[in-house]
């Protein structure tokens, strides 16, 4: 589910509500609406070494002028917990491959690697629990669809890990750990639109991914 949904189904729901008078408690309703985002393998390929630039730009590396080769792409979404409220303080990680579909791990074939591609970004939430990344859209590798690997870190949570794809992607068909995700809701929340970003010269594309984790921090 994307933001402009989610708030729609907000204002629907509270407009529903001041209807039939408030038969029902807000939260308890809104969370029956809300898909949680199913977790997923860490896989392999985390970085065994953290590059030294770990910010939200995967595009470039520290003051390289030179950009990183693939279709630009604006990723972003909000972590929330199961109510639909945002979570702050949440760091959120992906990693992903480059455009010749090699990762920063040292286990992949280092050859034939953009090295102006940072393959790695962190961002911190802030009280509207929403990220930011300008990275690449994902190429196929051998055996997987396109994906990008994210993870969470919350103070006193175990990391969690999950995994974005492509809507429209034929090979997420043949995908074995796409297709692990059984019920057809929790998959359709890990797949994402990459639409063109409308009036860019240099064709980038937007990606907006919502994780609804299955828990609400205490305070
Ligand atoms: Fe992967």
């Amino acid at each position: 589910m994307n933001p402009p949904d989610l708030r729609q189904n907000r204002r629907r729901f509270l407009r529903h509500l001041t209807l039939g008078a408030g038969l029902l408690s807000v939260p308890a309703a809104f969370a029956e609406e809300l898909v949680r985002t199913p977790q997923q393998t860490e896989g392999p390929f985390y970085p065994d070494h953290l590059p030294l630039d770990t910010d939200n730009d995967l595009l470039i590396v520290n003051d390289n002028l030179t950009r990183a080769v693939g279709e630009i792409t604006h990723l972003s979404g909000r972590i929330l917990d199961a109510k639909g409220d945002p979570i702050r303080n949440a760091l959120v990680e992906i990693w992903q491959v480059d455009n010749n579909g090699v990762y920063l791990n040292t286990k992949d074939d280092h050859a034939k690697r953009d090295a102006n591609f940072q393959g790695f970004g962190r961002f911190l939430t802030g009280s509207t629990g929403e990220y930011y990344f300008r990275t690449v859209k994902p190429v196929l590798y051998p055996g997987r669809t396109r994906h990008i690997h994210f993870a969470l870190k919350m103070k006193g949570r175990e990391k969690w890990t999950t995994q974005c794809y492509v809507k429209g992607e034929p090979a997420n068909e043949r995908d074995g750990i796409y297709k692990s995700i059984q019920d057809p809701k929790a998959r359709a929340a890990v797949t994402v639109d990459f639409t063109s970003i409308q009036g860019s010269r240099i064709g980038e594309l937007a990606a907006r991914f919502n994780i609804v984790m299955g828990f609400t921090p205490e305070a």
